[in-house]
């Protein structure tokens, strides 16, 4: 992908190149970087000449050494400089331990073993799940879902779903119409459960996950659902699972005091985990659960992208490179918008689940030593090859203040070839006998080239295939490269105070309701 003109910029870069004892002119001929498991970085089009330059990333070398340390530091103890919690006391970030599945840790053989059990639970038993959760109690989940199951899951036999249950989200917004809907579908399904004299009632496990236990959103809908399917009995059967943090006696959360009142099974969210970093934890893993995921290969996946990361050589490190190249991108060259666009349909969810990543995580006013910076870079959601008939024309021809980031499957488990059904219309039959993930591919090479004829940067992940592994890589990568990019901003990347500001005038606002 346009390898010749980058070419020409990497011969110039290679005469100066030598950053941290290695000599680049391997890695950056082709400004592609590819992990042994055939995970890969194209950065040919965000960095050369005209672009991020090895210069630039050498008059960085400093700070990237210091990163460098820090997220080590953070990767063997938790700590990370500055970084309090809610409550202002220091907190471990702990994210990066839980690819590792060992005895102590976070995701320990027990613990996914519990998982697991949940999961067989389920089986040929619950007709439906719906999980409840918001912001990084949710995003993560949806994409484990969309991956694995794709859009018509719930529109599959059992059989079809190897005996896992059908899977609703709520939870995500305090949408009355869309929950009274679901509700009515549920009740509807029932009904038509028991018109086939099936004996046994429908179904029906509502997971709650909530860190803190009392999120309005996630809760105010629990409880309606909840409530309008327990009158429903015996035509429904509910039970409920929580997900929360599992401190215990003055420290519980609401949501594990009512757990523990009624009975009901918990996981948890741990501590040093924020929500949007759990997806590796029992918070995205229960999800996993519930629809017959390969926890274990997607937790190898992160494993195997963590170790990856840990060398210092940044053009072999792809969470560091990530975030340098997009740090000097933003800080050098006002590309402070990154649009992520996955061409997918079913990563969609991905670039939603990074928009928090990235929002919550960099979009900060202060530094650690409480100057205002006013950091962060703002991203967009967008899927190829849907957007390039709403979006593209804006980043091809509109401010020069985005990355575009693309992903690439390189190869797709299920494919078509285009037939040569109108053999009499030309138009038509041209196109005939490519396979559609080569035209999608075509779009996004075409796209890539464009914006970078055009000095609009932009980079691709290649994802060998969609599988649970790959997905695994990717979403750790991202997830190591907003710690890097927070060390180089000196941004706390870990905490998020400024949704505590409409959060004070929510609650008083409610209460007022609620008296008149
Ligand atoms: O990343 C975060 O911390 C937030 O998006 C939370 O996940 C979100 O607000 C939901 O919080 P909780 O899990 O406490 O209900």
């Amino acid at each position: 992908m346009g390898h010749g003109m980058v070419l020409c910029d990497t011969i110039f870069d290679m005469k100066m190149a030598k950053y941290e004892g290695v000599n680049l002119m391997s890695n950056k001929q082709e400004s592609y970087l590819t992990l042994s498991s055939g995970f890969s970085f194209d950065y040919g089009n965000l960095y050369g000449d005209g672009k991020v330059t090895a210069g630039d990333v050498e008059a960085l070398s400093e700070k990237l050494a210091a990163a460098q340390q820090a997220v080590e530091h953070m990767r063997t103890s938790g700590e990370v400089r500055g970084h309090l919690s809610k409550d202002g006391v220091p907190e471990k970030v702990l994210f990066t331990q839980l690819p590792y599945v060992v005895e102590g840790n976070l995701n320990s053989p027990a613990s996914i073993a519990k998982l697991k059990a949940f999961g067989k639970s389920l089986q040929n038993n619950v007709d439906a799940v719906v999980s409840f959760g918001i912001g990084g109690s949710f995003l993560g989940n949806k994409v484990l879902f969309d991956v694995h199951c794709g859009e018509f899951w719930n529109s599959k036999s059992t059989a079809e779903r190897n005996g896992y249950p059908k899977l609703y989200f709520n939870g995500n917004n305090i949408d009355a119409r869309r929950t009274a809907d679901m509700v009515e579908h549920l009740v509807a399904e029932a009904r038509l459960k028991a018109v086939h004299g099936q004996a046994n009632s429908y179904k029906v496990t509502l997971v709650v996950i909530s860190k803190s236990g009392g999120t309005l959103d996630t809760m105010s809908t629990f409880m309606v659902v909840y409530d309008a399917l327990l009158r429903q009995a015996p035509l429904l059967e509910v039970e409920v699972v929580a997900v929360t943090d599992p401190a215990e006696g003055e420290k519980a959360t609401l949501l594990k005091k009512l757990a523990q009142e009624k009975g009901w099974p918990t996981f948890s969210v741990p501590d040093g985990v924020g929500g949007r970093f759990s997806i590796f934890s029992e918070v995205g893993l229960v999800t996993a659960a519930c629809i017959g995921f390969d926890i274990d290969a997607f937790l190898a996946g992160a494993q195997a992208m963590d170790r990856a990361c840990q060398t210092s050589d940044i053009y072999q490190n792809p969470a560091k490179l990530n975030a340098a190249l997009k740090f000097i991108a933003a800080e050098k060259y006002g590309r402070d918008i990154e649009v992520f666009m996955p061409y997918a349909d079913y990563l969609k969810s991905v670039a939603e689940w990074y928009v928090q990543l990235l929002a919550e995580s960099l979009g900060k006013r202060t530094d650690r030593e409480g100057k205002e910076v006013f950091y962060g870079r703002t991203p967009i959601v967008a899927v190829g090859t849907t957007d390039m008939h709403a979006q593209t024309q804006q980043h091809q021809d509109g401010k020069k203040d985005k990355v575009v980031q693309f992903v690439k499957v390189d190869k797709w488990e299920k494919d078509a070839v285009i037939p040569d059904v109108f053999p009499s219309v030309a138009k038509l039959s041209e196109i005939s006998s490519i396979f559609l993930s080569q035209a999608l591919d075509v779009a996004r090479e075409a796209n890539a080239q464009a914006l970078i004829n055009g000095e609009r940067f932009n980079a691709t992940f290649v994802l060998p295939s969609l599988n649970a592994y790959h997905l695994g890589e990717l979403l750790y990568m991202l997830a190591l490269s907003v710690a890097y990019e927070g060390e180089l901003a000196n941004v706390d990347a870990f905490d998020q105070p400024g949704v505590e500001a409409y959060k004070r005038l929510m609650g008083p606002r409610l209460k007022a309701i609620k008296r008149n």
